[in-house]
């Protein structure tokens, strides 16, 4: 059992949080505020309990360079109106400096700092020894709330926690918990549902998972590499040519092992990759050789849906179809509403998917919608996260 902040008496202490506020932005402006919702409950909890709360994240990818593109400052007036409360903002380019030490000396209980982009500085993502200690001598307990980068073995995600105990938030708690028992004690009927571009690219998660549904329901662009490992005609359609043979061993594997795995049954085709291009349904035997599958089709929806009402548990990662293309959108929402109507314990992965949940207003239906892509990911994989791994045990 990891630590959390509820095992820390916080009063006038100093509580050093690793959050993931790397949020869509257009220019200035924050398009999706997810991520820092998700962390409210922890930084609330931490100011009504009297800690100094000293915030910091990254943004992007600036190469360990300052770039205004990439500051934080927005984010930090998102947060000023979300905890209705004076957040402190300290721009500087270093993320530690003695300004910054200067301000931390000033912090009454209950106040709130956030820092400059953690990636401004070199050293972030080479997890540097002395970066850490810059950072950790900012605070007196390091909380880890940032789901979404703790697969990465950076400075503020775990090098910080070599020089500091280290808790975790309510937000890492939640996950954790959730995507814990669904791999390793689910409910069952265990239902997994993988979309996306590639096989390759989850290739890991599938493996792992295999060895724990009783149903695998497979769509998206690596629908067509399973397809074309039983020897079908996929015509113009996306092929994860290295992965072939590993899907030959999936299909396999899951005969060997009695996991039903679906396939689609229909898919929508189209000439060209266009959200106006032509298009029609057509059966999986009947791709024609020069149109390209975009979408799962209606009866593959259909069949979907029903193993999914059979389900107790259901995890869902990677969109059916070309999500981003209206008119090839139907599958991933039919889909989304399936998981939403379940009783089933549901947890969406990040990234399309969740986008897709959050578009048909469906969220508050699903039992957990991961705040991790990549992070999320790993986890299904069976990996250790390297930011959760620091965390103290009790
Ligand atoms: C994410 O959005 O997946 C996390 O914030 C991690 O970002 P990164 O892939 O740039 O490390």
């Amino acid at each position: 059992m990891k630590k959390t902040i509820k095992d820390i008496e916080w009063q006038g202490k100093k509580a050093l949080v690793r959050c993931d506020f790397n949020v869509p932005m257009e220019g200035n402006e924050i398009t999706d505020d997810t991520r820092i919702r998700a962390a409210l409950p922890t930084i609330n909890y931490l100011i009504e309990n009297g800690a100094k709360v000293i915030l910091m994240s990254h943004l992007g990818r600036p190469k360990g360079e300052a770039n205004q593109k990439y500051s934080l400052g927005p984010v930090a007036i998102r947060l000023h109106e979300l905890l209705n409360r004076p957040i402190e903002f300290s721009p500087w380019d270093k993320v530690v400096d003695e300004n910054v030490k200067a301000i931390v000396h000033k912090l009454n209980p209950g106040d709130v700092l956030l820092l400059e982009n953690v990636r401004f500085r070199p050293e972030e993502e080479k997890n540097d020894v002395d970066f850490s200690k810059e950072l950790a001598s900012l605070g007196d307990i390091f909380v880890q709330e940032a789901f979404g980068t703790a697969h990465r073995a950076h400075s503020s995600t775990a090098g910080v926690a070599d020089y500091l105990p280290a808790v975790s938030g309510f937000l890492i708690e939640k996950e954790v918990k959730f995507l814990d028992s669904a791999v390793n004690n689910p409910e069952r009927p265990f239902v997994a549902i993988m979309g996306g571009a590639k096989v390759g690219d989850k290739i890991k998660v599938i493996e792992n998972l295999i060895e724990k549904v009783d149903s695998l329901i497979i769509g998206g662009g690596m629908a067509f590499t399973f397809f074309k490992a039983k020897d079908l005609n996929i015509g113009k359609s996306i092929l994860d040519e290295e992965s072939i043979g590993i899907a030959e061993d999936l299909l396999k594997k899951a005969r060997e092992k009695g996991i039903k795995l679906y396939l689609p049954v229909d898919v929508v085709v189209a000439e060209e990759f266009n959200n106006d291009s032509p298009s029609k349904i057509v059966n999986i035997e009947e791709i024609p050789e020069d149109m390209m599958g975009l979408d799962i089709g209606p009866e593959t929806i259909d069949r979907y849906s029903e193993v999914i009402k059979e389900a107790k548990t259901v995890v869902w990662n990677g969109p059916m179809g070309v999500f981003e293309m209206p008119n090839f959108a139907k599958g991933t929402l039919g889909i989304a509403q399936a998981v939403a109507d379940s009783n089933a314990i549901t947890i969406v992965g990040g990234g399309d998917s969740a986008a897709a949940v959050e578009q048909m207003g469906l969220a508050d239906k699903m039992s957990h919608i991961s705040t991790g892509g990549g992070a999320s990911l790993e986890y299904l994989e069976g990996r250790v996260l390297p930011g959760i791994d620091v965390i103290d045990n009790i």
